[in-house]
């Protein structure tokens, strides 16, 4: 009898099955993303649409639920000034399968003005992939290190569908940029070749999803806005659904 010794080794479709079978729609996705800037303590939170066919006052006016308002071009930017991932973060954290940083559920933050204390959201270790459920192509730009180190990469989700390779064997290129002076912190995700076709009803769904994450507090809603914005334009504020 021969001895031998087996460990799990991973293979790349395991990324496909957390970030577009896990995930369930995208609605979730852009919640779940919209947590993570909540969890790194941004004031602002924006989810654009860029290239798509709607304008806000679309967006007030009832009925026209299911015209389609994407394209092959249409865009989501999902931009946040929370305290962003320095280099080794966006490593350790944003790359790296299994693995939350926020074990600990209070977290806190003291400036010299402010000291915010933040229940986080985060748990499962999967949000982040919620890119990969709206669209296969994502630019990530990562300001943190109190704003002195730029990361920036670029993924295309699709390259983990070979399924005659592990997880490890996908590299995707990233620069690093390092500043005298410090910048505004904060992580901006890009995502392009959208998935799924979007109807006007899917952004009013987003709204009453998003509506969630706002507190019921005046003064706690201070803390922490989101926003709408419609190809540049007209911007709203996501509110406490009544
Ligand atoms: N908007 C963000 N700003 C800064 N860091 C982020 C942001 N989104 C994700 N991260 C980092 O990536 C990690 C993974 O996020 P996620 O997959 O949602 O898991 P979780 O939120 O459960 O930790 C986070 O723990 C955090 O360190
Ligand atoms: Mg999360």
């Amino acid at each position: 009898m021969e001895k031998h010794q087996l460990s799990f080794s991973t293979n790349a479709k395991l990324e496909k099955l957390i970030g577009r079978e896990l995930i369930t729609n995208n609605i979730i996705a852009i919640f779940e993303l919209i947590k993570n800037s909540y969890d790194a303590f941004a004031h602002r939170a924006t989810i654009k649409f860029e290239n798509f066919h709607i304008t806000y006052a679309d967006t007030q006016k009832k009925g026209d639920g299911n015209r389609v308002i994407s394209d092959f071009d249409s865009k989501i930017v999902i931009e946040d000034d929370g305290v962003g991932m320095s280099f080794e973060e966006v490593r350790t954290k944003w790359m790296e399968i299994g693995t939350t940083s926020k074990e600990d559920k209070f977290l806190e933050i003291s400036t010299e003005e402010t000291n915010d204390k933040r229940i986080m959201n985060g748990e499962k270790g999967i949000g982040r992939f919620g890119t990969d459920k709206l669209g296969s192509l994502l630019h990530l730009v990562s300001i943190g290190d109190g704003g002195y180190e730029k990361t920036i990469i670029d993924i295309d989700w699709n390259q983990f569908d070979d399924h005659t390779i592990t997880i490890q064997d996908v590299a995707f290129d990233c620069f690093v940029e390092r500043f005298t002076k410090p910048q505004k912190t904060g992580l901006t995700l890009e995502i392009k070749s959208l998935r799924d076709v979007w109807t006007k009803s899917d952004v009013i769904k987003l709204k009453r999803q998003l509506s969630k994450l706002i507190s019921p507090f005046s003064q706690e809603q201070d803390k922490f806005k989101i926003y709408l914005n419609y190809n540049g334009q007209g911007q709203e504020q996501i509110e406490k659904w009544q």
